[in-house]
């Protein structure tokens, strides 16, 4: 299957076969039939590829045996339990600040590379509605189960409700349909070349990095969502990065180990 750019099939994931008729097990059994994976007994039984597993009624990522540099645990994304995932966002942060929250208003987002959804968690913790892209099956599959189990906790299920999740690519054979407006902000986080200090970059990153790879398509993606109508265009990049095209931003928003490349829509005067 191609997806964008992306070739995706075979997957580098086999399936343990889950035990259950919990959602979870329901979810992760019709994601291995649909996309045709091997089933295994246990997680390590080929070690060359990553396992798709239950974990506490969670569905988590296990990294190949052969890779001890991933570590052994798996990649789950909780927004309950794991501040990495759900960290809140203050106004005053450049997140917030880039994509134009003020007093009483907190804009519509497309999240169009949501990833393991944490900027989307922290904007929809803020107030946001945020439409969440994501073209990877497996990350799709990791993001979706998280939601869910969010969904279920009433502490966590309004935040939950204000995401909404969308699978595909824009840029794809058959791009999903998104509608922005003259008030939509369109968030694009592609995947940057890992840091070549590995020690630096936790173990769930490294395996996320592993499994997803590179995005060479993140220029043209950034030139799709500028054909959109919207109000802004944000870019998360490392600080030391060039910008994701030719364009230069109108402002940028600087936050320890990261920067926020903001794009404003002209002014119907310009
Ligand atoms: C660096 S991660 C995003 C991390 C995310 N901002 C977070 O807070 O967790 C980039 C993600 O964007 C996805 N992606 C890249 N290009 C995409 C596209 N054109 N359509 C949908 N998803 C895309 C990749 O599959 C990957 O999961």
């Amino acid at each position: 299957m191609v997806i964008g750019q992306l070739a995706l099939a075979p997957l580098p994931v086999v399936a343990c076969r889950p035990e259950g008729g919990s959602s979870a097990a329901v979810r992760l059994q019709a994601f291995a039939e649909e996309w045709g994976l091997d089933w295994v007994d246990a997680a390590g039984d080929e070690p060359a590829r990553f396992t798709l597993a239950l974990e506490n009624g969670r569905i988590g990522l296990v990294p190949p045996l052969d890779r001890p540099d991933l570590g052994t645990h798996p990649l789950v994304i909780d927004f309950a339990a794991d501040p990495r995932f759900a960290r809140p966002l203050a106004r005053k942060d450049a997140l917030a600040r880039a994509t134009g929250w003020k007093a009483g208003y907190r804009p519509p987002v497309v999240d169009l590379t949501t990833g393991l959804g944490r900027d989307a968690w922290a904007l929809a913790s803020g107030g946001c509605e945020v439409t969440a892209v994501e073209r990877h099956p497996v990350v799709w599959l990791l993001l979706t189960d998280a939601l869910e189990r969010a969904t279920a906790q009433p502490a966590l299920a309004a935040v939950a409700a204000r995401i909404h999740p969308v699978f595909g690519d824009v840029l794809g054979e058959h791009p999903p349909a998104l509608a922005g407006d003259r008030n939509t902000v369109w968030h694009l986080d592609p995947m940057f070349p890992e840091r070549k200090k590995s020690a630096l970059v936790k173990r769930p990153m490294r395996i996320f990095h592993q499994l997803v790879g590179e995005d060479p398509d993140a220029e043209a993606l950034f030139a799709w969502a500028r054909r959109q109508p919207g109000a802004r265009w944000v870019v998360k990049r490392p600080p030391g990065a060039p910008t994701i095209d030719a364009s230069a931003p109108d402002i940028e928003y600087r936050s320890g180990r990261l920067r926020f490349d903001c794009y404003l829509a002209a002014s119907p005067n310009s």
